[in-house]
């Protein structure tokens, strides 16, 4: 095991010693992904921080309660300071305004990017070596916004959206097919927006490539329900947005550092020469352990699917440039 790390004789088989997490948003989004991080029982403390008094103090003593009943150890502590966060292994972000039906994830541009930036002055102050996850909207550029502000070299800052979408594009497939989405790989690329990038060419049921399932029409409309997937979810719900299929999505990413489990998965990470792209935090699969982002790894993509990949890297390049009048 890597230094740090310990056996332990639990279901997890490796775990750091002393494993910190911090989780900025006491919303729905930070509430469940504590919950699933807490039950996953592989850290010492999770600790909820929002700028509402009382909602995460009363939001960790709830999921405390269940600890007897859940079986779990971690300790759950919710607080409106930093300085219970003191010295995190993994800080994620999910502070921030949700969709409304109708706007597009750029809508929140603005809000969100005075919040990120705050949230993060406020994190790394107090938790210089920590793992940022980000996961508030527009995705990948709040993953920027957060990489610059903190001055985090490039593999600590990671945002959340490949692993969702993947998980959204394997559930449209697999209710098609009539599989299990257990039984699907798939792969999204790009931005967490409207130049993301499904990569049919990566994606089998059973072993089966899709294109030989499904017409290419077929696997188009699976490729459009996937970009919308969040959408759907926004106009259904009316307020809000998805948090079930998104905690999961940041709680794998959390698991994967403090277990340095080296998983490939798709995360918004630095692109500086993969793929022949530069400058960017754009969404790429990478081996995700102990040290974050730990290397990224390039695909054998078609043609059309590297260019559209190149296509999001420019527009989410643009999109970036603006949000740092925010750091
Ligand atoms: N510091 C800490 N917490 C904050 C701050 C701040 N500066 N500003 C807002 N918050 C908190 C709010 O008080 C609220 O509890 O962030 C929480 C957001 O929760 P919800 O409104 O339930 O939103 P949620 O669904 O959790 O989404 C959060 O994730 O998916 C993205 O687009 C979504 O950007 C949004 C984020």
């Amino acid at each position: 095991f890597p230094s740090g790390f310990v056996k332990l004789e639990t279901k997890h088989a490796t775990i750091r010693r002393n494993m910190k997490i911090t989780v900025v948003g006491a919303g729905f989004y930070g509430s469940t992904t504590v919950q699933r991080i807490a039950e996953a029982n592989y850290a010492d403390q999770v600790v909820m921080v929002d700028i509402l008094e009382g909602k995460p103090q009363g939001l960790a003593l709830d999921m405390m309660q269940a600890r007897s009943i859940e079986d779990f150890d971690t300790r759950i502590v919710g607080s409106n300071s930093y300085d219970e966060t003191a010295n995190s292994d993994i800080c994620v972000i999910t502070a921030g305004l949700p969709r409304k039906p109708g706007m597009s994830r750029m809508d929140l541009l603005e809000v969100n990017a005075k919040i990120v930036s705050e949230v993060t002055k406020s994190l790394v102050s107090v938790s210089p070596n920590a793992i940022l996850v980000i996961v508030s909207n527009p995705l990948d550029e709040m993953t920027a916004l957060a990489a610059k502000v903190s001055g985090f070299p490039p593999e600590r800052v990671m945002g959340q959206a490949g692993m969702l979408d993947t998980a959204r594009f394997k559930h449209f497939v697999a209710e098609k097919a009539g599989a299990r989405p257990q039984d699907v790989v798939a792969l999204t690329l790009g931005s967490h927006g409207e130049t993301m990038v499904p990569v049919p060419s990566q994606v089998t049921v059973q072993g089966k490539p899709l294109s030989e399932i499904f017409s290419a029409e077929e696997i188009e409309e699976l490729v459009q329900k996937t970009r919308d997937g969040g959408a759907e979810i926004v106009g259904l719900l009316k307020t809000g947005s998805a948090y079930y299929a998104p905690s999961s999505a940041a709680a794998h990413m959390v698991k994967a550092i403090a277990t340095d489990s080296k998983e490939q998965m798709p995360v918004c990470a630095s692109v500086n020469g993969e793929y022949g792209i530069n400058d960017v935090y754009l969404g790429v699969p990478a081996l995700i352990g102990a040290k974050g982002v730990e290397k990224i790894v390039e695909l054998d993509l078609s043609a059309d699917e590297k260019e559209a990949l190149v296509q999001a890297a420019d527009a989410v390049r643009a999109k970036q440039t603006d949000v740092m009048q925010f750091v």
